[in-house]
């Protein structure tokens, strides 16, 4: 077995490892690990875009505001100032490394044209840079090509972190399965960092790849990091319906553009719901149509934006389109059926706003974090925001706070008491059975016996993971099931802990909102799952 040795190691080759990889100096050498190719993970898939203050009329202060709201009352108010306040230093950023936003065709001066900002739910002006409907892929293509310009940068692909390695409360490395060959390489680095993204593969429906199972936070969780407000958990409003296709995220733009949500008999509800109609915040449209679809027992409602002309949409929406023709549904004339799925994990690993954890050498950034900024409910399009602007700080915080040493002898992983697996079923048989519970007990609308029936049903599940883990060799499926259950977990302790509904935890039994907003925070003990709640958390450098 090898060691490897890096400066820094960044686990997660999306929006928030790839800038974070970028903004380090060259003379730092970089470890980027990914669990499979570069384009594998959410950041790719991302269509709306990313909010920021550009518009002569929109305001910090109203994006600001915009943002507590959706939250629910949730925010860190620092967290959010501090995100927004950098949101034009993020935006030259990105076009310095080639990310082409797409810019308003209807200014006469081609050269002075300015960028076209399109609408999402929750915000109270036009703020959200895009680059058409694919703008995680410009984003994506754009930063891969820069990091393939540096020589300080090794990229190794089809690994998965099995657990980091920590000496006297710092990280000094991780164990990594190199899922190509089934072999554990020793990884040793004076800073890590992890961006794995999210944990919305934990519901049967979700808009998210297949890698989003919740690693980073489970790694950090077991490393002796706490976690907070994993209770809410967003359900993206409209995602496709279709019997042939794997569910497909239709963009919250195509509302922010005018498009209407229907009933199957055509009434447009979502007015009877809040006053900004399609335009509210995602986890009251989310509810709305969990709403209506238990009350009219319906498989899915409908989104309608064929009365807009068809070549604003072709512009637009072209990936919409494309994948919608070819299920044979035609968005310039049909209505498309819609239901939501898991969307965006809203809590995470506590940090700083240098993305600094409890332990030190270990950052922690972009869905993976819990930086404060997006409360209750995240609004549309903040998330990649988010994603650069913690990478930029701590960017800034690792170049100042590295260690001098590296720690050369880790130990070694050690499988000399596990044997070849003869029964693989157990991992599908879990994989299967957690999310199917989940989105079952853990949903839009949750109870006290649902959750606690899911808390039970995960503990079981638990126990046969740990079993498989202790006995048989690791793979990368096993590796992520052990992940999601644990996260999974987590997820239910925090909506069990909250006694209120907020933002997108609704609980039937404590319908009513608290006076004092506070945060769910679980501590590991003893880097096992022992839960313990703290009522709030002040993140030292906010
Ligand atoms: O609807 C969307 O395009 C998603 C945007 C987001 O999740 O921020």
């Amino acid at each position: 077995m090898r060691d490897i040795h890096f400066d820094v190691l960044i686990v997660g080759s999306g929006a928030a490892g790839l800038s974070l990889a970028l903004q380090l100096p060259e003379t730092l050498s970089i470890g980027l690990l990914s669990k499979a190719d570069l384009h594998s993970g959410s950041t790719s898939w991302a269509q709306g875009g990313m909010a920021a203050v550009l518009h002569e009329r929109d305001s910090i202060e109203s994006h600001v505001a915009d943002t507590l709201q959706a939250g629910a009352g949730l925010c860190h108010e620092a967290a959010v100032n501090f995100t927004i306040q950098r949101s034009r230093e993020v935006v030259d950023w990105l076009i310095a490394q080639g990310v082409d936003f797409d810019l308003r065709n209807d200014q006469p001066d081609q050269e002075f044209r300015e960028f076209h900002l399109t609408m999402e739910g929750g915000h109270s002006i036009r703020r959200i840079l895009h680059s058409a409907d694919s703008t995680g892929s410009a984003i994506s293509k754009a930063l891969n090509a820069r990091i393939n310009e540096r020589n300080n940068v090794r990229i190794l692909t089809d690994r998965c972190v099995v657990d980091l390695i920590v000496n006297n409360g710092a990280t000094v490395g991780a164990y990594v399965l190199n899922t190509l060959t089934g072999e554990v390489e020793t990884v040793g680095a004076r800073a890590i960092v992890l961006a794995t993204g999210g944990a919305s593969k934990a519901y049967q429906f979700t808009s998210n790849p297949d890698g989003a199972t919740g690693d980073g936070i489970a790694l950090a969780w077991r490393a002796g990091c706490r976690v907070a407000n994993l209770e809410f958990n967003q359900f993206h409003p409209t995602c496709l319906y279709h019997p042939k296709a794997r569910t497909f995220l239709l963009t919250e733009a195509l509302r922010g553009e005018g498009a209407t949500l229907h009933l199957p008999s055509g009434e447009r509800f979502m007015p009877r719901f809040d006053a900004r109609a399609e335009l509210a915040p995602r986890d009251v449209v989310a509810r709305a149509i969990d709403y209506e679809m238990k009350r009219l027992g319906l498989e899915c409602v409908y989104l309608d934006i064929s009365h807009k002309p068809s070549a604003e949409i072709e512009a637009h929406f072209p990936s919409v389109l494309a994948q919608c023709d070819s299920l044979g549904l035609d968005i310039t004339r049909d209505r498309i059926p819609v239901v939501p799925a898991a969307h965006y994990t809203c809590g995470g690993v506590v940090v700083n706003r240098f993305g600094a954890t409890d332990i030190d050498g270990l950052y922690v950034i972009g869905e993976t974090a819990c930086t404060g900024l997006h409360g209750a409910n995240r609004m549309a399009s903040n998330s990649l925001l988010e994603c650069f602007v913690y990478a930029l700080s701590a960017a800034e915080h690792i170049q100042s706070h590295l260690p001098e040493v590296m720690s050369e002898s880790l130990p070694k992983w050690d499988d000399s008491r596990v044997r070849m697996s003869d029964e693989a079923v157990v991992i599908q048989h879990s994989w299967h059975a957690l999310r199917r519970l989940m989105w079952d007990y853990v949903g839009i609308v949750r109870t006290n016996r649902r959750l606690k029936r899911a808390a039970n049903h995960i503990a079981v599940l638990e126990q046969e993971v740990d079993d498989y883990y202790a006995s048989f060799t690791i793979t990368k499926e096993l590796l992520e099931l052990r992940n999601l259950t644990q996260v999974a977990k987590l997820m239910v302790a925090c909506a069990q802990h909250r006694k209120e509904s907020r933002g997108l935890h609704f609980n039937s039994d404590y319908p009513r909102l608290q006076d004092q907003a506070s945060d769910t925070v679980l501590v590991p003990v003893n880097a096992t799952c022992g839960l313990l709640t703290l009522p709030d958390y002040a993140a030292s450098d906010q």
